[in-house]
């Protein structure tokens, strides 16, 4: 069975992505901030539970917590992995999110306040929270993935890291830094074997998208509950299998390629 490092991996995308490829026979590896991250939405009743549901569906399951911020944490929490799983497959990065507010487990959801006049801690925040857990990670796992001259990694960006953004400054730069990331890690990894892509959704309806929608545009609010084809909010469930073709075989000669999935949304060369 595949093994995949999931980052956020208990809330959220994160969450949709282990539970989603645990029904598909791979292993998950799931880290995160806290423990109690997985409550603050009402996602899950706790990590047991996760850990629990996960098994039932027939896959392994291992979890780790770390702040992915720090480079240390980030390489400790990979070296744990491949402890456990003996290789790493794949690796999907979804931590992330906006700014914090102030609940300390809820990293990555929005104040009220959000805009540019935000404090610059609240900016270093925001980049380090998606820009840098990634880098982290990244930098812990490739080593790895080039001794066994084979890995895919599956990185998060947004459809806001495409267009200029209205009180999401820093979000939508550390979004699209990814963009890049994503595209010059592909180039520099193709000797090895390494697939390296990035996957762009749009507005979708999470726990912590649902906490956000004072501050939300008529057209999200109007798509929350619509049951069109497309022209809707997206459900977790729309991006786990583009996800999944990204760590399958299926996408075996695609790299340096980002998927915007939103249902037609933001149609613009990106
Ligand atoms: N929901 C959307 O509308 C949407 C749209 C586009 C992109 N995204 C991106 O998808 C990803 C998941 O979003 P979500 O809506 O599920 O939000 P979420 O807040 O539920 O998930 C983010 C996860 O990252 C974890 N995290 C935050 N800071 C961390 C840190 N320093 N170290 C370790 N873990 C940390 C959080 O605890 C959480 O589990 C994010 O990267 C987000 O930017 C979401």
């Amino acid at each position: 069975m595949k093994n995949i490092l999931i980052t956020g991996g208990t809330r959220g995308l994160g969450l949709e992505y282990a539970r989603y490829l645990s029904k598909k026979g791979y292993n998950v590896g799931l880290t995160d901030i806290s423990e109690d991250a997985c409550k603050v939405y009402k996602e899950a009743k706790s990590i047991n539970h996760i850990l629990s549901e996960i098994e039932s569906n027939g896959s392994k399951v291992w979890c780790e917590f770390a702040d992915l911020t720090k480079r240390k944490e980030a390489e400790e929490v990979v070296e744990n992995f491949i402890n456990h799983f003996e290789k790493i497959d794949g690796v999907i990065t979804s931590a992330g999110g906006d700014i914090s507010g102030n609940d300390p487990d809820a990293s990555g959801g929005k104040a009220e306040n959000n805009s540019f006049f935000i404090s610059f801690s609240e900016h270093e925040n925001i980049f380090q929270r998606n820009y840098y857990t990634c880098l982290n990670t990244l930098r812990a796992v490739v080593p790895y993935m080039q001794e066994q001259k084979f890995g895919k990694i599956v990185t998060v960006s947004s459809v806001n890291a495409a267009f200029g953004v209205e009180k999401e400054t820093t979000y939508s730069v550390a979004k699209s830094s990814i963009l890049q990331l994503t595209r010059s890690l592909a180039k520099e990894l193709r000797k090895d074997g390494i697939n390296v892509n990035c996957i762009m959704p749009g507005p979708t309806k999470t726990g912590r998208f649902l906490s956000t929608l004072k501050g939300r545009n008529p057209h999200d609010l109007a798509g929350i509950n619509s049951k069109a084809k497309l022209d809707r909010v997206a459900l977790p469930e729309d991006i786990s299998p583009v996800v999944e073709f990204l760590l399958s075989e299926n996408s075996d000669f695609v790299s340096g390629e980002v998927i915007r999935i939103d249902g037609g949304l933001f149609p613009q060369p990106i």
